[in-house]
């Protein structure tokens, strides 16, 4: 299978595809809107079946192919997988399948934490979900960059549940934080990746819990600077005048969906649509 947008280039003005296991993605599309304002973007949030990160790595990427195939019919010309279980069970297959640009979270957020590190041996944190951890993915990325770094990994299962309740902030969650950085405070990280789309939501309690010598990196940022890399280094990028539009597809419509996803989007949520996924 090597698929895409068929045998044409796609057009500079197509938007840019974005999915992720929910609407913790919509991080990344907040930054692609402040920093690429005139690309248009389409997003999937497969809700129905979030969350990924207690999955199998087999689900996972079928998952993710399914995804990626409904933003290619959509004409997307560059895909991001905005969730780190996508990108650690998929990301490989997606970007040797598709003929488009695939862009994951994983390798942008381990640049990110090697920024300013100019010795062997680095001390680096990583919070994900269950199955991330499992499939070794930050481990070998950071092992690529530096083989001799060392690396503590930690699974944070109930980081995703609270932020989906809205809980952020207080007694509760602080009682939770602090449970799962213990290790990884006794590790003591130079960095720590969020490496889960929901956690950087937590990042004040987490800052606090850790102190603030521990540089705490979300993947948003070097993300989206990758991506405009890409499509520059394509001839994608579309420098238009114009703030490109935002329409997000979703597999099921929740209740707290509203709340939810502009507490990740930053601004109002517009021109969501219900598909089903079989
Ligand atoms: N999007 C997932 C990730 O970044 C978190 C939510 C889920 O488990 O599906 O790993």
């Amino acid at each position: 299978m090597a698929t895409g947008s068929g045998r044409r280039r796609p057009r500079v003005s197509n938007p840019i595809g974005v999915f992720d296991s929910g609407l913790g993605g919509l991080t990344v599309v907040r930054e692609i809107r402040r920093r690429l304002p005139s690309e248009s973007i389409v997003y999937f949030g497969d809700i129905a079946r979030l969350p990924y990160g207690i999955k199998s790595k087999e689900q996972i990427l079928s998952y993710s192919i399914q995804n990626t195939l409904f933003l290619v019919k959509r004409k997307v010309k560059a895909v991001v997988i905005a969730c780190n279980s996508s990108s650690s069970a998929a990301f490989r297959f997606l970007k040797n399948h598709f003929r488009l640009p695939v862009i994951d979270v994983i390798e942008p957020a381990v640049q990110s934490a090697f920024v300013g590190i100019h010795r062997n041996g680095v001390r680096i944190g990583v919070l994900a979900t269950s199955s991330t951890i499992a499939t070794g993915a930050y481990e070998k990325a950071i092992h690529k960059k530096d083989p001799s770094a060392k690396v503590f990994q930690m699974a944070c299962p109930l980081f995703v549940p609270l932020v989906e309740e809205g809980w952020r902030e207080g007694k509760i969650v602080r009682d939770i934080v602090k449970y799962y950085l213990r290790p990884i405070k006794r590790f003591r990280p130079e960095s720590l990746i969020l490496g889960c789309t929901h956690y950087p939501l937590l990042r004040p309690v987490i800052q606090r819990e850790m102190g603030p010598a521990v540089r705490l990196i979300d993947s948003a940022k070097p993300t989206v600077e990758k991506l405009s890399s890409l499509l520059n280094e394509n001839e994608l990028s579309y420098p238009d005048s114009r703030r490109g539009f935002l329409k997000i597809y979703v597999s099921d419509l929740p209740r707290n969906f509203i709340r939810v996803g502009e507490t990740f989007l930053g601004e109002k949520l517009h021109h969501v649509e219900l598909v089903r996924q079989k």
